[in-house]
């Protein structure tokens, strides 16, 4: 970014968006498709909210599914009526032929998977992170673009009207000059699955990933991030491993520093008693705040699952609520969402520079808690996203 400018990076970034899209659809059109044909690899918890949002979507294909847990994989393809079911992701890449690879899998296993799915010529859908680093997300990024294929990662919260009003408001200056935010999100920590806690899981790439993808994009790319990690409850049982050494960090804290002075928190974790539980359904408390000179705003319920949004300006001090239906959205729906984009020649909200640039937050925040220094960040997103 040395010899460019913010704004030239920003725009650049678009055009190449925008260049990438028609040549992949150029792809997908090659294959005289009317559909997005998909294959589901990992057919665990999460596949089980993918899977009925995908199968009702006019645009898509369910192809195949993949587990190494064959008996998930068959329980699923039976459920949803997928043809085709393989055990390994090389089987399910040479088999029958599909566009996009959903990869559902363990945290640790995406960037190796994605991977393999952009070198068999497919599009990928990841749920996050995208990969383990942002130098490992950051290649498969230029390797989609020389292989003219598209490449995306969850979270899918810029999609909701919430995240839209949110934008507008601040957009539009209806809170004066904003200067900080805050942000936190946590539960009491998955039962399931051991690789949450595992080197490369962590509370922050599962859920602080949320909230990070939120503020920044409400507020524009960080430049700096100062952080704290620690691990609260060192020993856990589950489901697949029994007792397991917790690994990864399950308490984090992360300030960021915005253009214009702007700083925003995050903070996210494992050992947080929601009395609403995991969805916060019901709750009325702000999950997200934003202050600015003129006014400021809550979000109701979190990011990914929002209830509304209550807003107080010098103008109109009594707090209102707006967008209390989030319509459409759903957390789940990336996938379905990108997949809609790759046949209508539309360029969706969510963009995989979006993805890395909360990846390189995550990593510089673990190096920053190591270091105990503030961390600065080259990575960046075209910005505003709404
Ligand atoms: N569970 C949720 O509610 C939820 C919500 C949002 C996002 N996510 C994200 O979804 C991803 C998966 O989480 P989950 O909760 O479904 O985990 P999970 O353990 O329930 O499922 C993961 C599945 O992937 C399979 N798998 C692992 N490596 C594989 C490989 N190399 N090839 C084929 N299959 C493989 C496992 O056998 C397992 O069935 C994670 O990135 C998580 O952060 C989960």
């Amino acid at each position: 970014m040395k010899n460019q400018s913010r704004k030239e990076f920003l725009q650049q970034s678009a055009m190449a968006g925008a260049a990438l899209l028609l040549s992949s659809l150029e792809a997908v059109a090659f294959t005289e498709n009317k559909k997005i044909k998909i294959g589901i690899v990992g057919c665990g918890s999460v596949s089980g909210q993918y899977l009925p949002h995908l199968s009702k979507s006019a645009h898509v294909e369910l192809v195949s599914v993949c587990d190494i847990v064959l008996e998930r994989a068959k329980n699923r393809a039976k459920e949803f009526n997928v043809p085709h079911v393989y055990e390994h992701i090389y089987q399910q890449l040479g088999g029958a032929p599909f566009d996009l690879l959903v990869n559902l899998t363990d945290m640790q296993e995406h960037g190796r998977l994605n991977k393999m799915a952009l070198a068999s010529g497919k599009h990928v859908w990841s749920e996050k992170p995208m990969a383990n680093t942002y130098k490992e997300g950051k290649a498969l990024l230029d390797m989609a673009r020389e292989k003219k294929l598209r490449i995306w990662g969850a979270p899918a919260v810029v999609n909701s009207p919430q995240f839209a009003f949110m934008s507008k408001a601040i957009q539009e200056g209806k809170l004066g000059k904003v200067s900080a935010a805050h942000a936190h999100y946590g539960h009491e920590g998955p039962h399931w699955s051991a690789f949450f806690y595992e080197k490369g899981g962590g509370s922050l790439p599962d859920l602080g990933v949320y909230n990070l993808a939120t503020l920044t994009g409400l507020l524009g790319p960080a430049k700096s991030v100062i952080a704290m990690t620690t691990i609260v409850t060192p020993e856990r049982t589950v489901d697949n491993k029994g007792k397991i050494k917790v690994e990864a960090e399950d308490n984090a804290m992360i300030i960021m520093e915005h253009a214009g002075g702007v700083l925003s928190h995050v903070q996210s974790g494992f050992n947080y008693f929601d009395p609403y539980g995991h969805g916060g359904k019901g709750q009325d408390r702000h999950t997200i705040s934003i202050w600015g000179t003129k006014g400021n705003m809550g979000l109701v319920g979190y990011d990914w699952a929002p209830f509304g949004v209550d807003l107080a300006t010098m103008d109109s001090p009594t707090p209102v609520r707006h967008v209390p239906d989030p319509k459409t959205y759903v957390w789940q729906e990336g996938a379905t969402v990108i997949s809609q984009s790759l046949l209508d020649k539309n360029e969706p909200l969510i963009s995989p520079e979006h993805a890395l640039h909360v990846l390189d937050i995550i990593e510089s925040a673990r190096a920053s808690s190591q270091t105990g220094q503030k961390i600065s960040l080259q990575s960046s997103f075209r910005w505003p996203i709404v």
